[in-house]
């Protein structure tokens, strides 16, 4: 925490699963004494009422009326997780294989990213400063970010990583790993409304050859210097 130049703003990191974006965008959060939000929960939970609904996540026209009906709390503490769907905590289930499986599908109707977008703006608008992680944030949901990081690593040491927080050793267990992230990179880069990719004035952060930790203290370097503190002194 550096409170003689604090970070003002927000932070926006995208870029696709399996890269330790969470770990990181929490990481610098706290390290920049920012709120912090999670936007593949809020996609997440509502990928579980639709699941609960007992619909198909294909099936847009319903995703789309279940979602609408549907209340998405997510807390923006860096400390804490709170996700609840019509008051109902949902933390661990959002986590879910079945979750998992069926989610790119859901955030891909437009009218569920619009709802959630003006989710988002609207829990981003009282931060005075705030680090908001997921996909299209540096795109769409917050084009005017004060740094935009766009973390990414290869294909084949996200699988190794994913295999690690979860005790798979299997190399056949870690090759379906790695392609079930190559599937939903594609899913959701080429999906029609808000694709996957790096906003034009992103930092490209590649986290293949780096710890954590490292890049945590790259991002915080970079949202302290005085450019962004607005101490231009
Ligand atoms: O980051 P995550 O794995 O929890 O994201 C879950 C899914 O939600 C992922 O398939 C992409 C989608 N997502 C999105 O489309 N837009 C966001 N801003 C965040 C997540």
């Amino acid at each position: 925490m550096n409170r003689r130049n604090p970070f003002r703003g927000a932070v926006t990191l995208d870029g696709p699963s399996g890269t330790g974006k969470s770990s990181v965008a929490r990481g610098v959060a706290v390290a920049l004494d920012a709120a912090y939000l999670d936007t593949g929960a809020m996609y997440r939970a509502a990928t579980v009422a639709v699941l609960d609904a007992g619909a198909d996540p294909e099936d847009a026209a319903a995703v789309e009326r279940i979602v609408a009906g549907a209340r998405i709390e997510v807390g923006t503490e860096a400390g804490t997780e709170r996700v609840e769907v019509d008051g109902v905590d949902v933390a661990v289930r959002i986590r879910s294989a079945e979750v998992t499986r069926a989610v790119s599908a859901v955030s891909a109707v437009p009218a569920v990213r619009r709802r959630l977008v003006d989710q988002q703006r609207a829990l981003v608008a009282g931060a005075e400063a705030v680090v908001v992680e997921g996909r299209d944030i540096g795109t769409v949901v917050l084009p005017d970010a004060t740094l935009k990081i766009y973390l990414t690593a290869a294909p084949e040491v996200r699988a190794q990583r994913r295999a690690g927080q979860l005790g798979i050793t299997d190399a056949a267990a870690i090759d379906d790993l790695a392609a079930d992230l190559r599937r939903r990179d594609e899913y959701d880069s080429s999906r029609a409304d808000s694709p996957l990719r790096p906003a034009a004035d992103a930092v490209v952060v590649d986290s293949s050859d780096l710890t954590q930790q490292d890049v945590v203290d790259h991002i915080v370097a970079l949202a302290q210097a005085p450019l962004m503190t607005g101490d231009r002194t």
